[in-house]
């Protein structure tokens, strides 16, 4: 057995309380699904803001209806301490994923990001604190590393923050360092980058790129790549993400705890060439995509030009191995993509 099959049998046997924040995103509510088929009892909470109720119903089909009842979910702002601390009520283990997510939004609108992911981070960890929970595992961002030029990525190599969505993830990172150290709680970061798969929203103005091309090349609608092409990113396939929350969470390493880890698969991939795998992957079923080709426009105020994770310390420290490489992970994303937009679901691919 590799270390997820371990945790994930002791787990079947010893079912823990969870608490999901931002249970109706797109992460969230993977890590939702997950932990609902291993019978785990789960709490989530979420306003909406950018997640959906499409999503938890998805989730509530995909599960057995007894998985389901394990399910409680708390309609309610994490910028409310009540709120947070009733959520954390009797949580062993608080997978923090809830914030305002984007760099364009932030530079937009870095009040409303700074309420949900700076104030509401702070609750949230304030509320676990009082509650004794276990292990406080939150969603940080690769865009902590702003300007700093060196790649693949190690994480204790940033530079200087891009956006207010990149400060609000290192001001996070900063709270969970002085909790841990003043308070002596357990919490590990998680540094996502880019993310992909099942549930995650292809509409609006601040949808990542996966969705949105995915749902545009379906349509038939342009693709637009904002610069020449030739930046490049670890796409990370959700399930990879999922693993990451379940190890960090219940890592009994010391030398584990009160870190932040690169979460990615440490295989970088530019947007031309990530064209061309959605294209020839969709080509069979959409023939209208033989002729398709991008257009380019400028490049995007705050976004970072490479971006490229070297792993080894969530390797080392919490036996993290992705199973998903970006084929792969397109490959199960567009199943489900596809499979949404025949079923005319929920607008999902209104775009
Ligand atoms: N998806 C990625 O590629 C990626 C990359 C880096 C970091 N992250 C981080 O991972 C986390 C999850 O991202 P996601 O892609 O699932 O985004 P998402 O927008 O799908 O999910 C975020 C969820 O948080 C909820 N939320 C926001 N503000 C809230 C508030 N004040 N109170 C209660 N709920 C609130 C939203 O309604 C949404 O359901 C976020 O913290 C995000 O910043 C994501």
């Amino acid at each position: 057995m590799n270390r997820s099959e371990e945790i994930i049998a002791a787990l079947k046997a010893n079912p823990r309380a969870w608490l999901i924040t931002g249970v109706a995103g797109f992460i969230g509510s993977n890590l939702l699904e997950t932990l609902l088929r291993h019978e785990q009892e789960v709490t989530g909470i979420d306003n909406f803001a950018t997640g959906s109720r499409a999503n938890l119903e998805d989730v509530r089909r995909s599960v057995e209806t007894a998985a389901w009842t394990r399910f409680r979910m708390i309609e309610g702002d994490i910028c409310d301490l009540k709120t947070c601390r009733n959520a954390c009520a009797g949580a062993d283990y608080v997978l923090h994923q809830a914030a305002l997510g984007s760099v364009p939004r932030s530079l937009a609108d870095p009040v409303a990001t700074n309420e949900s992911n700076v104030k509401g981070f702070v609750n949230m960890l304030y509320a676990a604190k009082d509650a004794g929970v276990r292990r406080f595992v939150f969603a940080s961002s690769s865009s902590v590393y702003g300007d700093h030029p060196a790649l693949p990525k190690v994480e204790d190599q940033i530079g200087n923050c891009l956006s207010p969505y990149a400060v609000s993830k290192r001001v996070n990172e900063l709270y969970a360092e002085v909790f841990s150290r003043c308070y002596g709680m357990e919490c590990i970061g998680l540094r996502y980058f880019n993310v992909f798969g099942p549930r995650q929203d292809p509409n609006g103005a601040y949808a990542a790129v996966i969705p949105r091309w995915i749902a545009a090349m379906i349509k038939g609608k342009p693709v637009e790549i904002n610069g020449d092409g030739e930046t490049s990113r670890d796409f990370c396939y959700v399930a990879n993400a999922v693993q990451a929350n379940l190890l960090a969470a219940t890592v009994e390493n010391n030398e584990a705890f009160n870190k932040v880890y690169n979460i990615a698969v440490g295989q970088r991939r530019t947007l031309n060439e990530l064209f061309e795998l959605l294209r020839e992957r969709l080509l069979p079923e959409f023939p209208h995509l033989a002729t398709a080709e991008p257009q380019y426009r400028d490049f995007r105020a705050g976004d970072v030009r490479h971006s490229h994770a070297d792993i080894g310390r969530g390797r080392t420290l919490l036996g993290y191995e992705p199973t998903h490489r970006i084929e792969d992970g397109l490959d199960e994303a567009l199943e489900w993509y596809v499979a949404t937009s025949k079923a005319g679901k929920a607008g999902m691919l209104a775009c």
